[in-house]
């Protein structure tokens, strides 16, 4: 089935599960930005499990993409919060369930157990369909009122993930 917005990895690439295309681009560079961070330790998550690395090394992965993904949905909720979004409250609780998954990954490595590349397909699906539905909203809604450009890079920053490639 083809994935909306993003490329199955057996079709263009084997050492990524998801690759950046426009279709996910929001047009606002510093979030863009953040997203293909997202998606580049994912691949880098995916990249580990299929060569078979050992759990210390997934653990090692799995932190960074829980804190650069804290970092990125704190600064989404703060410009929201500050925007006055009215939809706040439900996309706040659309983070906790990617949260909630990345915590049940590393229960599961944790225990020895097996992690399903099923459960790195969710991970991608959820991104796309959140990025591409929730996270074009709020942006819409705060682009539609107008605000000085920079409330983005004052709010998001050039954060990267932690080892990326600028
Ligand atoms: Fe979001
Ligand atoms: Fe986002």
């Amino acid at each position: 089935m083809q994935r909306k917005g993003a490329v199955a990895a057996h079709e263009r690439n084997m050492s990524a599960i998801i690759q950046w295309s426009d279709k996910l681009s929001l047009g606002i560079p510093e979030i863009d930005g953040q997203h293909k961070g997202l998606i580049d330790v994912i691949n880098e998550l995916w990249h580990a499990i299929v060569s078979r690395k050992d759990a210390n090394y997934l653990l090692g992965i799995l932190n960074k993409l829980e804190q650069y993904t804290f970092a990125h949905f704190t600064a989404e909720e703060a410009v929201m919060r500050v925007e006055n979004y009215p939809r706040l409250r439900d996309h706040y609780d659309e983070h906790q369930k990617f949260i909630g998954h990345l915590k049940g990954t590393r229960a599961k490595i944790e225990n020895g157990e097996e992690i399903a590349l099923e459960l790195l397909h969710f991970l991608t699906d959820w991104l796309v369909k959140h990025i591409q539905v929730s996270d074009k909203d709020y942006s819409n809604f705060i682009a539609e009122r107008q605000r000085p450009k920079s409330i983005f890079a004052r709010f998001f920053g050039s954060l990267r993930p932690q080892g990326a490639r600028s």
